[in-house]
């Protein structure tokens, strides 16, 4: 299948805004992160079966602080502290990609900031199921 975008002004936002004010997001706008620790994005993502994915961030950061998130899976942790560096400015995008074990069907895939920066300005997610295709041994 080929992959999906998931728009994070379309995702549920805890401690974040939508925001259109920096140029170059995709849609209708991006969510900027609030400034404290825990705010979050959270997609509801659909995987036609169980097994790796490719979850990719497309993000901007315009400041020269590393602005990391945990992603949590259905509610574990499955990444980290996975890093958002700096891009430059506001309107610089550029992408982040993890990897991912989602379940067959309907997947909460949470990004959450851990400092008190919060999270980088979040575009999109998009879910690459490409690893999935490979069925698992009998
Ligand atoms: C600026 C910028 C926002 C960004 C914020 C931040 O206010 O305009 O888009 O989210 O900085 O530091 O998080």
């Amino acid at each position: 299948a080929a992959p999906t975008d998931y728009e994070a002004e379309d995702a549920l936002v805890s401690q974040g805004v939508v925001e259109s004010n920096h140029a170059g997001f995709s849609g209708r706008g991006f969510v900027n992160y609030t400034n404290v620790s825990g705010s979050f994005v959270e997609w509801t993502v659909n995987a036609a079966q169980a097994g790796t994915y490719a979850l990719t961030l497309r993000y901007a950061n315009g400041t020269g602080v590393n602005r990391p998130v945990d992603i949590r899976v259905n509610g574990a942790i499955s990444a980290s502290a996975v890093a958002f560096p700096g891009t430059g400015a506001w309107t610089n995008w550029q992408t982040k990609s993890v990897t991912a074990t989602l379940t067959a069907g309907l997947n909460k895939i949470r990004a959450t900031a851990t400092t008190a920066e919060g999270g980088p300005n979040a575009d999109k997610l998009t879910v690459d199921a490409a690893d999935a295709e490979k069925p698992t041994a009998p």
